[in-house]
This record gives structure tokens, C-alpha cells and sequence, in this order.
């Protein structure tokens, strides 16, 4: 009897979570409810690995103090978020040179056109093109192969399932794509195929001016915001000119919408019973809202306040990460040396 192949990579007794953030900005709400908390959930049940993105932030920040600041940021912010490095490995992209061998590979089975088809290039492109300019004014080569070092940032740690947001789904599926393209050339698995998973349950969180809360529109709350800027901004979020005394729709104020991410149940159908008998006013609700923000908010501010106070301590955790990281990147790069013929 026949046996079928085996893959070339470890069947692990626990599925595989991978996923990543770019340290480009401050991290705000929107990321907390839609990207750090869902993996963090995720990384109950799966063996977890969660990284800060940062290569993929220098396509963007040019300044070395930024960057660093960011990174720092977002490390010190997935710890305050609840994230146990010693359950799972964390670390930042940078400290895992072999993402870079493997992106090297994964170029000679990318096609061009496929990168041409990239949704974050193509907006590029498109924004240049609608203000008369050259189409590729601005563009590095960065952004241009992004997806091959995502795919790359995938592949190296044979996830089974990536958590993304919906605009990154089309670059899991990229990455799915060149797998496959490398295992039907060597007639082996040499790359597990990975799945992006959306987290269909988390609403896109509003911003202040009622649009989805994005760094890139200046709207959003940052998560870690001191107590008297977060009060500052909830009283900016827009409303409309609905009086004192008018009753008022729940589900079309993006106050309420916030509410719901931090309110007890009880709390959520108190407000929205206030809201719709009317004789509230906005500048209630926004008091109200700031107060289970502020509740909720405090300890993760604490926290992340006190890794950002102990540098030495947050390197120490990404170097043990990276430890661990590169343990497993190794194995990856060893069986594909071989596949490929690097290594005899
Ligand atoms: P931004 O739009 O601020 O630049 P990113 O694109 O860096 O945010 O997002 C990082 C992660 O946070 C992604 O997984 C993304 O889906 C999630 N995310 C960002 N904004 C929101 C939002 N308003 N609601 C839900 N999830 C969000
Ligand atoms: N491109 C992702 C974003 O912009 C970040 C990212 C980089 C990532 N590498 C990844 C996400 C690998 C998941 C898996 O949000």
C-alpha cells in the first residue's frame, strides 16, 4: 500500500495563528476591537504568532525615531492588550532574518502581473493618476512587493489561519497563491496553505466624525490617550443639530456604537432607552460614553504606560520572541534550501 506524501513541514498536535501589525501609528480603538482582540482570542485555541510589521512600516516612515517610537508602541500595546509571551511567540519581523531569504525565493515564483494587481498599489496609482501625476510618483519598491514579504512574514511559520481585516484578505490570498505555485513545482507541500479568517462578529468601529475609525483619516480615538485627551476627544465626535428634548436614534450615532464595545448590557439598554424617550442631550451621552471608555481604557493604560517606562524589559520579551521565532523560520528556510536546490 501506497502511503500519500507527507508534507515537508511538522504536523503540530495545535493549529497555527499568525498575524501582524504595522507600527505606523498610534494604536487606536478600531485596532484594538478589530485586529488585537479577536487574535487574542484566537491565541486561546492555536498555537499563536503575532509580530510587529515593522519592515513594512519603513515603506512609510522614513524617520528612525518615529519608526522606533512606533514599534515600541505597538509591542508595549499588544502586552497591555493581554497578549502572555510566554504562551506564544511574539516578536518583531525585523529580528527574523530569514523572512528576507524566504521573500528572495518567493520572488522567483511572484508574477509580476499579480503584483500589479495588489489593491494597495493599485490605489496608488490610481491617487496619482486622478492628480495629473506620473502613475508611479511616490512609489517604492516596497510597496510595490509588499505582498511577497507578507506572504513571506505567512509562509515562514505555516500558519493555518491568518486573522486580517478585510482589506488584507487579498494579500493572505496571495500568499496562498505563490505557496502553490512552489509546492506544484516541487511536487511536495513544502508550504502550508494558509487561510485568512475575518472576524465577520467585529463591527467596523467608528471614528469621531462617524467614518471607520483609520489612522489615515484623522479620526480615531487613540487607545492609549491620557485621561483628559480622551475626554477632549469624545466631546469632538460629530453630531447631528437634534435638540435636548428630541428623541433619538441609538443605532445611527456613532456615540452608541462605541458605547456597545464598552457598556455592561445593562448599561446598553439604559442608554438606548434614554436615547429614544428623548430629554437627553449629546453632551450626556458623550459624558456617559467617556466614563465606561475611561473604566475599561485605565488598566490598559496603566499597563502599557509601565512597559513603555521599561525599555529594557520590552527588549527583553522581543528578544526572547525572536528566539523562539527563529527556531521555527529556520526549519522553514532548511527544507526549502533543500527543495530548491540551494542545499544538496
Ligand atoms: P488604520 O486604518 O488606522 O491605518 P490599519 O490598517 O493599520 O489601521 O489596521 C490594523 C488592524 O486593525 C487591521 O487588522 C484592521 O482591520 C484593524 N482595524 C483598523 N481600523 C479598524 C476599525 N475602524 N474597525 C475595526 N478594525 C479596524
Ligand atoms: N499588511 C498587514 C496590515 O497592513 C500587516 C501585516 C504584515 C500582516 N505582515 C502580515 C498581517 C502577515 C497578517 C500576516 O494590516
Amino acid at each position: 500500500m501506497t502511503r500519500p506524501p507527507q508534507p515537508c513541514y511538522a504536523g503540530f498536535m495545535k493549529k497555527i495563528s499568525l498575524t501582524g501589525i504595522k507600527p505606523t501609528g498610534l494604536l487606536h480603538i478600531g485596532n484594538y476591537f478589530g485586529a488585537i482582540k479577536p487574535a487574542l482570542e484566537l491565541a486561546k485555541e492555536y498555537d499563536a504568532r503575532y509580530f510587529i510589521a515593522d519592515y513594512h512600516a519603513l515603506n512609510l516612515i522614513k524617520d528612525p525615531k518615529t519608526l522606533a517610537r512606533y514599534t515600541r508602541e505597538v509591542a508595549a500595546g499588544w502586552l497591555a492588550a493581554g497578549l502572555n509571551p510566554d504562551e506564544l511567540v511574539f516578536y518583531r519581523q525585523s529580528s527574523v532574518p530569514e523572512t528576507f531569504e524566504l521573500t528572495t525565493m518567493l520572488m522567483a515564483f511572484t508574477s509580476k502581473g499579480l503584483m500589479n494587481r495588489a489593491h494597495a498599489y493599485k490605489a496608488a496609482v490610481q491617487a496619482n493618476l486622478e492628480k495629473g501625476e506620473d502613475p508611479d510618483a511616490g512609489i517604492n519598491m516596497g510597496l510595490y512587493t509588499y505582498p511577497v514579504l507578507m506572504a513571506a512574514d505567512i509562509l515562514l511559520f505555516d500558519p493555518d489561519v491568518v486573522p486580517v481585516g478585510r482589506d488584507q484578505v487579498q494579500h493572505v490570498e496571495m500568499a496562498q497563491d505563490i505557496a502553490q505555485v512552489i509546492n506544484f513545482n516541487y511536487k511536495q507541500d513544502c508550504l502550508k496553505v494558509p487561510q485568512a479568517v475575518v472576524q465577520e462578529s467585529v463591527a467596523v468601529v467608528p471614528g469621531l466624525d462617524g467614518r471607520k475609525m483609520s489612522k489615515s483619516y484623522g479620526n480615531a480615538i487613540p487607545l492609549f490617550a491620557p485621561e483628559q485627551d480622551l475626554h477632549k476627544l469624545i466631546k469632538r465626535i460629530v453630531t447631528n443639530s437634534q435638540a435636548l428634548e428630541e428623541p433619538k436614534d441609538p443605532d445611527s450615532s456613532q456615540i452608541f456604537q462605541l458605547y456597545k464595545l464598552f457598556a455592561s448590557e445593562e448599561e446598553l439598554l439604559a442608554l438606548a432607552a434614554r436615547f429614544r424617550n428623548g430629554g437627553m442631550g449629546w453632551g450626556e451621552a458623550k459624558e456617559e460614553l467617556f466614563r465606561v471608555m475611561n473604566r475599561e481604557l485605565t488598566p490598559l493604560r496603566e499597563r502599557f504606560n509601565a512597559f513603555i517606562a521599561d525599555p529594557v524589559r520590552l527588549d527583553a520579551i522581543l528578544a526572547q520572541g525572536a528566539e523562539k521565532a527563529r527556531l521555527i523560520a529556520r526549519k522553514t528556510i532548511a527544507r526549502l534550501r533543500k527543495a530548491t536546490g540551494i542545499d544538496r
